[in-house]
């Protein structure tokens, strides 16, 4: 039967572990050039309605590199763009790749597509999750700090797709989550109750406080720049900078999925900080991507 991760949790906890382990390693073999090629003959498509960078390049150079091919359609390439129906588009793609990425919006989209498809489907991003850069922050944080398990995370920002798939992790995981969001912009609210390590806190520093990573995301996600400035006022008071860090663990770690916003929801300078890992955690999606490849596929 197929399997789809729309979700980190379709997945147990065992198998998200074994995930992180497998990226590990297959970074090691990435370097070494020694990585065999898992999914020789498999197709990927890949269907972006909304911008991509760093999760395209992941997926795309990810089974080039297991010795499989990507497929990638912007929706203005598709018939999907002309008002094919979603279910007619999942299965036809089903008879002809191994499995489908998408980033789109409306997360019921995207599971009215993997219930038609008969191919694995895998959430490249929706408004309401966005489970593979999780993949890639704990694979970051593990190869820096050891288990997350234990831990305390503050996210402080947005509670949007990333705030609510590090809800869904603190309960894979098995870490505390502290939120820190203008009132307004909280995280959904079956999340919040289904994640019992995860607390909605009245303040960046209070959420801050003795943590071990740190996570914020920008305040105008995709499909909000037309509240940009309205944002911009809510979130004063909510930017992470070297200051609120200094109120974390002396070896906290500070990540960002990017794109960043310098100036806005992290300090111009906090980038070049020693405390964050940003690019390592944008190249592991690398890694987390390819070892869910294999995962889904092999
Ligand atoms: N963080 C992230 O998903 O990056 P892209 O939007 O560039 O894929």
């Amino acid at each position: 039967m197929k399997r789809d991760f729309l979700s980190l949790l379709d997945c147990t906890p065992d198998e998200l572990r074994a995930l992180v382990a497998r990226a590990i390693e297959m970074k090691r073999l990435h370097r070494e050039r020694s990585l065999p090629p898992l999914l020789a003959g498999r197709s990927l498509a890949m269907i972006f309605q909304l911008n991509s960078t760093r999760t395209r390049v992941g997926f795309e150079a990810g089974i080039g590199q297991l010795g499989g091919h990507a497929i990638v359609l912007n929706s203005s390439d598709t018939q999907l763009g002309r008002g094919e129906p979603i279910e007619d588009t999942a299965r036809v793609l089903s008879e002809m790749v191994d499995a489908v990425v998408i980033r789109m919006r409306p997360h019921a989209d995207l599971e009215r597509f993997a219930k038609a498809a008969t191919v694995p489907v895998i959430n490249a991003m929706t408004a309401h999750l966005h489970p593979c850069q999780l993949l890639a922050d704990i694979q970051t944080f593990e190869e820096l700090r050891g288990p997350i398990a234990g831990r305390t995370v503050a996210f402080v920002g947005d509670g949007y797709n990333l705030c609510n798939t590090y809800l869904e992790a603190s309960r894979q995981w098995g870490f505390q989550l502290r939120i820190a969001c203008p009132r307004g912009f909280e995280p959904s609210a079956a999340l919040v109750a289904a994640a019992p390590d995860a607390v909605l806190v009245d303040s960046p520093r209070a959420a801050a406080e003795n943590a071990d990573l740190v996570v914020t995301d920008v305040w105008s996600s995709m499909g909000h720049e037309e509240e940009a400035a309205r944002r911009k006022a809510a979130f004063l008071g909510y930017q992470v900078n070297e200051a609120l860090l200094d109120h974390a663990r002396p070896d906290v770690l500070f990540m960002h999925c990017l794109p960043a916003h310098r100036g806005e929801e992290i300090s111009a300078t906090l980038l070049d900080d020693p405390r964050a890992v940003a690019w390592q955690e944008a190249g592991n999606r690398l890694h987390t991507q390819k070892a869910l490849l294999e995962f889904l596929l092999a």
